[in-house]
């Protein structure tokens, strides 16, 4: 039962021949229904060997779910980035890295590999098309021929892992970003 202007449903149906003004909103399925991304019981089960970039997010979802799951494995190098491969699968390889402040990855590519990574913990920051923070929970998609630079300019660790798929083979890297301010000056 109606009770209050709140309680008045969002989407207004009417007949077919009555003023359109009497449509005022009309929701969308995630409005109805929230991210379904968001809510786990609605993501269906990850299969054991994912195949698409859904799959693939849900895999590192699982695994962010399970700290106990690589927590232990994570070790610090302040002399080099570490890494260590968590698992290989058909077409595709899960890398779990770890990030001192300071620590990045240059500017590269990925060769023919699509990717998806996310923060298991701390923060990182990504610069690609425009630059981002990565908080823990934070996914990330990219495709073959994306080109970005990864890096902790925080003062906590952080730890990411990585899913590329085909497994990575190269990882060209690119000359850094000319800031804004310096391509200008080159333009004069
Ligand atoms: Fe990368």
């Amino acid at each position: 039962m109606l009770s209050s202007p709140s309680d008045t449903p969002a989407v207004l149906c009417t007949a077919p021949h009555s003023s359109p003004k009497a449509l005022t909103h009309v929701n969308s399925d995630v409005e109805i229904a929230g991210d379904p991304l968001a809510i786990a019981h609605l993501l269906p089960p990850v299969p054991a060997h994912p195949s698409t970039v859904s799959g693939f997010a849900g895999l590192i979802r699982q695994l962010a779910d399970d700290r106990a799951a690589w927590a232990p494995l994570v070790r610090y190098d302040p002399t080099v980035r570490w890494y260590h491969r968590l698992r290989t699968g058909p077409g595709y390889e899960m890398w779990l890295l770890s990030w001192l402040p300071g620590q990045g990855s240059g500017r590269h590519g990925h060769g023919p590999s699509a990717g998806v990574f996310g923060v298991l913990d701390g923060q990182l920051t990504e610069h690609g098309r425009g630059s981002r923070a990565l908080g823990a929970g934070t996914v990330r998609v990219f495709a073959p021929g994306y080109v970005h630079e990864v890096v902790n300019d925080g003062l906590e660790p952080a730890v990411s892992v990585h899913v590329y798929s085909p497994g990575l083979t190269e990882m060209p890297m690119h000359c850094p970003l000319v800031p804004d301010t310096a391509r200008d000056a080159l333009a004069w």
